[in-house]
């Protein structure tokens, strides 16, 4: 099919309904093999093994991946059918409510557009300035291109938008701007540091739902929404309702990777549990999608009032679209590697001579071991012992820290580091080590650390 300008498409798309949408998936055929450049073997390109268990383990890959990047687990019925979040999308022009959310304006709030989802037609119309990126109907219009990272709709008969769901990738993939800025191939595991969720659930016009979990009003609920900032979210409030901490700073963390996670035995910034544990949480708690999920933890009316009111921990459901998919997630998950640090961005020298000042000099290897930079068995850290605060570890059942993955630092260095972004730099956070643990370092050695700290 071949649409000579950007009108004709977008109207197509707008107006002719599911089929020409779909079309238009075709014409952009299927994205594949973009991913963080982890995902080699499993892009097909090479001859099929013959062994069935390396058969069995890169299917077991790819279907991780079309989980990671499109599946919603029917999580539907609450962005979509309780938030209406998709009305706002749209705007009451195109039969939602408000002024709509334009592609600036998408961009603006870190959503991201997938460059090998859109058809020729409309990247020479974004390129020559035809498509309107100021326009509403351009949004929809992605959207229904399956083209915004992380957001899924689905169109009633009339082209207008029938409901919405979130995935993985929202908020753990982000793209390579390629294209522009925001618009790029896919970067699956990269944690997408520019993207306010908050600000974009605060869209909806009735967060009553929410209002209802937590038991305060609606103002409160938008006022923590609009607290969190861009690259945050707070997965723990929806159980203890904690949303502010003592020094009067949202509760909010940041977005972690979700790359180079192989090897390491907690998941989370408080090791809540395993790969799989984690993943059936957050499709089942956080991004409330249909499925079952069971933990009697949180049935400690004092730590997790706001779950144990709401028996959280044993939410079962009709329809398990969670359970049966958190195999092939977790194995695409382990495959996910650290993208390397791109040449040039350390000095390969200064980061030698940090290394072993890492291993050895300032003992940061006790607890950032082997390649996955974290503690082997379970050794979880309390605040003391780090120098910080605990009102994170407070919120989680270890009531402790894990030592945070070090692989790819360098892809996240926007937000910060430490759980809640509290040291801008890596200077910064080696300053603390070196106040906290009396390291005793020189201003050449930080620099030293800095430097591998960047290459890893
Ligand atoms: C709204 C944003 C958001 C969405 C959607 C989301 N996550 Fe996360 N994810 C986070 C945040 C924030 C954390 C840190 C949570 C914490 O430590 O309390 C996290 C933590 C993780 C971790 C732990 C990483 C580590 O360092 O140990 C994994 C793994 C993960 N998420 C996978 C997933 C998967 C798989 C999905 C889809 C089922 C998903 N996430 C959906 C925001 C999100
Ligand atoms: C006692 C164990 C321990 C030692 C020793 C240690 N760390 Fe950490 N490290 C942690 C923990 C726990 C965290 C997570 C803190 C948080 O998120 O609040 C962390 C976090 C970090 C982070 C932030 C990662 C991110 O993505 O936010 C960096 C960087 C880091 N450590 C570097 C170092 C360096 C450099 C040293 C040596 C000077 C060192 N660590 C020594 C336990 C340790």
């Amino acid at each position: 099919m071949q649409f000579s300008h950007w009108s004709r498409a977008l109207s197509l798309v707008l107006f002719g309904g599911a089929s020409a949408a779909l079309s238009f998936g075709c014409d952009a055929g299927p994205a594949s093999g973009t991913g963080g450049g982890a995902t080699s073997t499993a892009t097909g390109t090479e001859a099929p093994p013959s062994d069935p268990d390396v058969a069995a383990g890169t299917a077991a890959i790819n279907a991780g991946r079309d989980i990671f990047r499109h599946d919603t687990f029917g999580d539907e019925v609450f962005w979509g059918g309780a938030l209406k979040m998709h009305r706002a999308l749209e705007g009451k022009a195109l039969g939602g409510f408000g002024p709509g959310v334009s592609p600036k304006t998408a961009l603006a709030v870190g959503l991201k557009v997938d460059s090998e989802a859109l058809p020729a037609e409309v990247v020479s119309g974004v390129k020559n300035g035809t498509i309107r990126l100021d326009d509403p109907a351009t949004t929809v219009a992605l959207l229904k291109l399956d083209a915004v990272v992380g957001a899924k709709v689905t169109m009633n008969a009339d082209g207008t938008l029938k409901t919405i769901g979130f995935q993985c990738a929202l908020c753990h993939s982000t793209v390579d701007d390629s294209f522009a800025p925001g618009i790029g191939k896919r970067l699956d595991g990269w944690a997408n540091r520019d993207l306010n969720f908050g600000a974009i659930v605060n869209l909806s016009e009735d967060l009553t739902p929410l209002a209802d979990a937590l038991g305060v009003s609606q103002a409160a609920v938008r006022t923590v929404l609009a607290s969190w900032g861009p690259g945050k979210y707070d997965a723990e409030v929806f159980l203890d309702g904690r949303a502010v901490r003592p020094d009067g700073k949202p509760g909010a963390t940041l977005i972690p990777p979700a790359f180079g996670l192989a090897g390491v035995n907690q998941q989370t910034y408080t090791g809540w549990g395993s790969i799989p544990y984690w993943n059936a949480f957050v499709a089942v708690l956080e991004m409330h999608g249909q499925g079952n999920f069971f933990d009697s933890r949180l049935d400690d009316a004092a730590q997790f009032p706001v779950a144990a009111k709401n028996k959280l921990g044993h939410t079962t459901s009709k329809t398990d679209l969670v359970t049966s998919k958190l195999p092939a997630l977790q194995a695409y998950q382990l495959a996910l590697a650290a993208p390397p640090a791109p040449a040039g961005s350390f000095d390969v020298e200064a980061a030698g001579r940090g290394k072993s000042l890492f291993e050895v000099g300032a003992q940061c290897a006790m607890c950032h071991m082997g390649p996955a930079g974290t503690d082997a068995g379970w050794n979880m850290h309390t605040a003391e012992e780090i120098g910080i605060d605990d009102f994170q570890s407070s919120r989680a059942p270890s009531k402790a820290y894990r030592t945070t993955p070090l692989r790819g630092l360098w892809t996240h260095q926007k937000g910060g580091f430490y759980h809640d972004g509290r040291f801008a730099t890596l200077l910064d956070v080696v300053n603390h080590y070196d106040t906290t643990q009396k390291l005793g370092l020189t201003s050449p050695q930080k620099s030293d650390l800095v430097e591998y700290l960047k290459s890893l």
